[in-house]
């Protein structure tokens, strides 16, 4: 499988990190096509403590823990809009930004992207692939809550970063990983957790989350 990954100047971006370490140890993901945006930069600059900004690739797989001569991530300049996710014609199963920033969702909205995100993004949804947005902002205006309506109408899957709390995670990392499991549920890329809701059995005086079988 091939994917774009975006990466965005919203906040979250561990969301990032996360989603591009499981999909590396999916074992089925063969080539991921990197992006960021400069605002990305400074936020994992604020958020992560790392210096991203012109990165090469050898900085990106050690930030990914993977093998520093890894040929799985592919970083492309924001400014290539060359670049082979720019092209419908470069077949893979579709793209995912995470975060996503109201910004870069507005420029895709509109149509009137700018960079290699937006068309990237514009390309994933005229070739009828899938294209998942992770937004974050608090609290929503009605600009980007239109904006959504009308990407999610074009055929985009908005997956807000707002993560759940019924699996009472522990950990930040707990927390992080079941939004990215979900993103990877809507990628139909595999991952070792369970992220199927098994129903809730309510008996007098308790609830108990299991199989409803
Ligand atoms: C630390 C930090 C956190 C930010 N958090 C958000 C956010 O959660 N959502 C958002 O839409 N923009 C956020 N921004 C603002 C965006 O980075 C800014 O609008 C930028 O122009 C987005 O550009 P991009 O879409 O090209 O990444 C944040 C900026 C900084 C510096």
């Amino acid at each position: 499988m091939e994917f774009t990954v975006a990466i965005t100047g919203a906040s979250g971006s561990i969301y990032a990190q996360q989603t591009l370490v499981h999909m590396a140890a999916s074992g089925v993901v063969e080539r991921i096509n990197l992006i960021m945006s400069q605002a990305a930069t400074t936020v994992a600059r604020v958020e992560l403590g790392i210096d991203l900004a012109g990165a090469e690739k050898a900085k990106i797989n050690r930030w990914l823990g993977l093998p520093v001569d890894s040929r799985l991530v592919h970083l492309h300049r924001l400014d290539n809009i060359a670049a082979k996710p720019s092209s419908g014609s470069h077949p893979q199963q579709g793209m995912v930004i995470v975060p996503c920033s109201m910004g870069t969702l507005g420029a895709i909205a509109s149509g009137a992207g700018t960079n290699l995100i937006h068309r990237a993004a514009d390309v994933t949804l005229k070739e009828g692939r899938k294209l998942i947005l992770v937004p974050r902002e608090t609290p929503y205006n009605a600009i980007h809550l239109e904006n959504m309506l009308r990407l999610s109408r074009a055929g985009a899957h908005i997956i807000p970063a707002s993560p759940g709390f019924y699996h009472r995670p522990q950990t930040i990392e707990a927390l992080v990983d079941h939004l990215v499991f979900r993103i990877l549920d809507h990628l139909g890329v595999p991952h070792s957790q369970v992220t199927q809701w098994k129903g809730l059995k309510q008996q007098p005086g308790e609830l108990i989350n299991t199989s409803e079988e």
